[in-house]
């Protein structure tokens, strides 16, 4: 173990992602009641830097945080809590200090979820300073794997955010080894949908009515969470079928489905919320009218904001891009959308 007592430095850019088949409901420690397929990102990505120092304080962590250059007490807290959780895991924390520093490249506001990449830069920054620190030596593999680990104990969907291309995250007979305790790459992809598309409807940057956490509470108590986990499974064996086989309509028609339950789930939860707004349906409506008129095989899916993200493959990228300009920019809010495609997964900065 290093003892040196001197600030060092590490920094990642990590991914935010979309989920095609999503995760909607947990249980113990962060499991998932359900697996998982989402699509990291390129553009919209976190940057976090962290200096530390060992050994020169025993009753740690101390954590110096600062988001988009100010002190944000509220990420903070969200920090210490977890950094409590994994404490037993952790001991080298007791001795940690840290200054902090992340940014968004995407506005704070857009409505973007961005724990997925935020919460995966702070543990990959994390887990260099410990295996610094205690001389450990891991190689790649199980090092991601036990990033994507730890990131899930932050944030669920922020397990999926250590690898690029497709990733899932929870148990499947058709993807070897996969775990719900960490997220692997889903590597049998058919060439269409590797170079796939997503561009961002931003309808609104407003805050959620519901956070997320409290979402995945409410599946507790659901009257169709037992349904919805069995048909969440059936349809992840679909989109990995699909995703060989690349079948494009099989797969806008499995998408859209899956956005559209999960927001069905949101309303018949008890008590029911709604995160769609009027624009959010028109724009979904103007996507089908498109697609059914011009063949293109674009299609929308959504988190668990009122934001839409139509995902498409390059080759039409001019066609679709035209489309948004003249159809979707004016129902978007101040005319806002993001350009993003399919990213490579996290790349360590420092
Ligand atoms: C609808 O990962 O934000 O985006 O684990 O409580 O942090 P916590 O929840 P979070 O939930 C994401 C929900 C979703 C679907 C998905 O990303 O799979």
């Amino acid at each position: 173990m290093s003892s040196s007592q001197t600030w060092k430095k590490v920094a990642w850019r990590s991914p935010s992602n979309i989920a095609l088949i999503k995760y909607w409901g947990k249980y113990g420690r962060q499991l998932p009641r359900n697996p998982s397929i989402s699509m990291t990102l390129k553009n919209c990505y976190t940057e976090t830097e962290m200096e530390y120092r060992f050994g020169n304080v025993s009753n740690g962590p101390v954590l110096d945080f600062r988001f988009q250059g100010k002190h944000d007490e509220i990420f903070a807290a969200r920090i210490m809590h977890y950094l409590d959780d994994i404490s037993n895991e952790k001991p080298f924390l007791k001795n940690l200090e840290m200054k902090v520093s992340s940014s968004n490249s995407f506005p704070h506001s857009a409505g973007v979820a961005s724990s997925a990449s935020s919460m995966s830069a702070f543990v990959l920054c994390l887990l260099v300073a410990e295996n610094e620190i205690m001389g450990i030596e891991k190689d790649e593999e199980d090092f991601l794997k036990e990033a994507s680990s730890f990131s899930r104990l932050a944030s669920g969907s922020a397990a999926r955010s250590l690898y690029g291309g497709f990733v899932i995250w929870g148990e499947s007979a058709f993807i070897p080894h996969s775990s719900s305790k960490y997220a692997l790459p889903v590597t049998e992809v058919a060439p269409v949908f590797q170079t796939y598309r997503d561009a961002v409807m931003i309808v609104s940057s407003k805050k959620k009515t519901m956070a997320s956490t409290r979402g995945h509470k409410l599946m507790e108590d659901h009257p169709f969470a037992q349904e919805r986990y069995g048909q969440a499974r059936v349809n992840l064996s679909r989109m990995i079928e699909i995703l060989r086989n690349g079948d494009q309509m099989g797969f806008a028609e499995l998408l859209e489905h899956e956005a559209l339950t999960l927001h069905s789930l949101m309303m018949s939860s008890i008590p029911g919320y709604i995160e769609i707004k009027a624009n959010t349906i028109n724009i979904i409506d103007r996507i089908r009218e498109y697609r059914e008129k011009s063949g293109v095989p674009l299609a929308f899916t959504l988190d668990a904001g009122p934001n839409v993200h139509i995902l498409y493959p390059e080759e039409d990228k001019e066609e679709v891009i035209y489309f948004i300009k003249h159809q979707l920019k004016d129902l978007c809010e101040n005319k806002k959308w993001i350009d993003d495609e399919m990213g490579t997964g996290p790349e360590r900065l420092i």
